[in-house]
């Protein structure tokens, strides 16, 4: 009945909030102020406008709309120049053995992110052809929580919400995935994704089955 799995990019796939954490990091600081990692989780599955908008409150600026647009362009320049530098190696553990998994299963493959440098990362990832769609920043326009990233991604593989599993690694994401009524795994902690079906820390080691067994859809043996 599951016909497709559905991930997002940033920290399911591979772990880009470093490079937006050193980014965002970077503008801040050139306007005088700081922000901490703790801050960064805050910024998990947020657009890029609403991220600058967030760290320019912590830094109590305040910015026109043509400013804005340029500070974001100006963190954007520094983060597109630290993923082009990724490699395949960076590629989270355990990802690889599970998407060859589930082309072995005949499971379909989306990608559903909020990025726009999506298409940039997935080929310095070496990742090009492994998704049948690819939904990012910019394909879609409602931010996470609002499921039109992975309804999208549904209605280009073809198959229903219900038939297909969604991997989200922010809160956000996991209540894009549940509001659009798919199946949701988180990939992280519990203490923040715990209202996902099933939530699993990362993908080393995992099996299609342990996730079917997890969100209900295969008897425990
Ligand atoms: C999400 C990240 O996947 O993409 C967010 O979790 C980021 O941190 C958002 O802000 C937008 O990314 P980009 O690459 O379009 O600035
Ligand atoms: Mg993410």
């Amino acid at each position: 009945m599951i016909k497709a799995c559905i991930f997002d990019l940033d920290g399911v796939i591979v772990d880009t909030a470093k490079y937006h954490f050193i980014a965002w990091r970077r503008l801040a600081n050139s306007l005088g102020f700081d922000f901490t990692e703790a801050d960064n989780e805050k910024l998990k599955g947020v657009s890029r406008m609403e991220s600058l908008d967030l760290i320019l409150q912590w830094g109590g600026v305040e910015a026109d709309a043509d400013t804005r647009l340029e500070l974001a362009d100006r963190k954007n320049n520094w983060y597109v120049e630290y993923i082009s530098a990724m490699h395949p190696d960076e590629i989270l553990p355990g990802v690889l053995d599970f998407l060859a998994e589930l082309r072995e299963r005949n499971i379909q493959i989306g990608l559903g992110s909020a990025s726009k440098n999506a298409r940039t990362i997935i080929h310095c990832l070496d990742l090009d052809q492994a998704f049948e769609c690819i939904i990012d920043g910019n394909k879609h326009t409602k931010s996470k929580p609002d499921p039109e990233v992975f309804l999208l991604a549904a209605e280009a593989l073809g198959i229903s919400p219900a038939q297909a599993i969604v991997f989200e690694d922010a809160a956000k994401g996991v209540d894009a995935a549940l509001n659009g009524g798919f199946y949701a795994v988180g990939v992280g902690s519990p203490d923040v994704l715990g209202h996902a079906h099933f939530v699993i820390p990362g993908f080393d080691g995992l099996h299609f089955n342990d996730i079917l067994q997890g969100i209900g859809l295969l008897a425990h043996e």
